[in-house]
């Protein structure tokens, strides 16, 4: 992939990955996006996970022409893009690492490599020449990691974003889903908890002309950018992004389930704009976050368990809590054969959340949906219909 004549794609996909960070399925792959600036001085942007070095290695041979790299800057020091500097120093000794301080204070937790003049430390607006090349560094604090940093190329009016605008999905891979979806699942599972941190770097990237984006993971987005920054705007400031119902479900024997399910109809005919069911013991919990952040409003179903809530059904609510879910409005189904309480914990979590609100009734059934609670599904669905 080429962004430019001087701006060369060296990153790799990685197909065979079971779980990325060891958590989140990846069915079609995730790109290390590596990045090479060809000028007077020649910059390496960032490297790719130690799964893939030999192959990333070749792509930097190839388009290095014999040159040698000058600088390597390490934008994020997360093994996913840090995993190859070891071989990139050994590559090439002269090479100059570029980093922040947060940087080089990190960096010995993961290496045992001694940095002694071979490295220079930039600082916010700090810049950097590479010739006709110039690189514009800003931190970037908790965009994913402390030590995070973007940079500016301000010839080619290029933002190398570090985490920022990434997706899951190879680069080889056409997504017929577009960017949005698996970019909402990256951006809500991986970043979601550190909204504040990417509104205070989009403030800093309002102020630059930006022609093009490259992140470390997915495609280069070079059209249409508005649509980009504004989508991260919405998502960043904890908005929804889309008027709609999740309805999430733990069921033990499908009861719960199936009167998900109905309330789920109800709510169709209630003329809701968009409804999605989900099933939280078999789905990818990961998919169902994504959902609960993109709807303005979430319908909890779940059995009771242990005397406390179905462990499908908690676990999303403990993932929900630690991603900041916030500003939207919720009601509770509990189902309980003997003693319900799973009601109660669901909303115990919930009231933790930042302006969340729950919307009465609670709706209780016990083992199975009767024909008498369909009074209490209609008067939640109206509330939901209406919230
Ligand atoms: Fe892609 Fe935070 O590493």
């Amino acid at each position: 992939m080429k962004i430019s004549d001087a701006v060369k794609y060296i990153g790799v996909d990685d197909k065979n990955i079971d779980l990325f960070e060891s958590q989140y399925v990846v069915p079609e792959g995730v790109s290390y996006n590596s990045y090479l600036i060809l000028d007077e001085k020649v910059a390496l942007m960032d490297t790719v996970d130690s799964r893939k070095t030999a192959e990333w290695e070749q792509n930097l041979m190839e388009a290095l022409e014999s040159r040698k790299v000058d600088y390597l800057v390490v934008q994020h020091l997360e093994p996913d893009h840090a995993g190859s500097i070891q071989r990139a120093m050994e590559l090439f000794p002269e090479m100059t690492l570029v980093g922040n301080a947060k940087t080089f204070n990190m960096f010995p937790q993961f290496f045992d490599i001694d940095l002694t003049d071979r490295t220079l430390t930039v600082q916010e607006g700090d810049s950097l020449s590479l010739g006709s090349h110039t690189l514009n560094f800003y931190m970037a604090p908790m965009v994913h990691w402390p030590e995070v940093m973007v940079t500016y190329e301000s010839s080619e009016k290029i933002l190398f974003s570090a985490d920022g605008f990434g997706k899951f999905g190879a680069l080889d891979y056409d997504d017929p889903e577009g960017w949005a979806c698996e970019a909402r699942r990256y951006y809500f599972n991986i970043v979601g908890k550190y909204g504040a941190p990417v509104q205070a770097l989009l403030k800093k990237a309002a102020g630059l002309d930006i022609q093009k984006i490259c992140p470390l993971h997915g495609p280069v987005l070079d059209e249409n950018l508005e649509y980009y920054i504004n989508t991260y705007n919405t998502w960043s400031s904890y908005q929804p992004e889309d008027k709609g119902v999740l309805v999430a479900y733990a069921s033990i024997h499908g009861n719960t389930g199936k009167a998900a399910e109905r309330f789920a109809e109800m709510l169709r005919a209630k003329g809701v704009e968009k409804v999605v069911v989900s099933d939280l013991a078999r789905e990818d919990m990961a998919e169902v976050i994504e959902d609960a952040f993109r709807y303005d409003r979430m319908v909890l179903a779940s059995a009771s368990y242990d005397g406390g809530v179905f462990p499908c059904m908690q676990d999303f609510l403990h993932h929900l809590q630690s991603k900041a879910y916030q500003n939207r409005t919720v009601g509770i189904i509990e189902n309980g054969s003997w003693g319900p309480t799973a009601g109660r914990s669901m909303k115990g979590i919930l009231e933790t959340m930042k302006n969340v609100t729950i919307v009465d009734p609670m709706v209780t059934i016990r083992s199975t949906m009767k024909e008498s609670d369909v009074s209490a599904f209609e008067a939640l669905a109206d509330a939901i219909a209406k919230a």
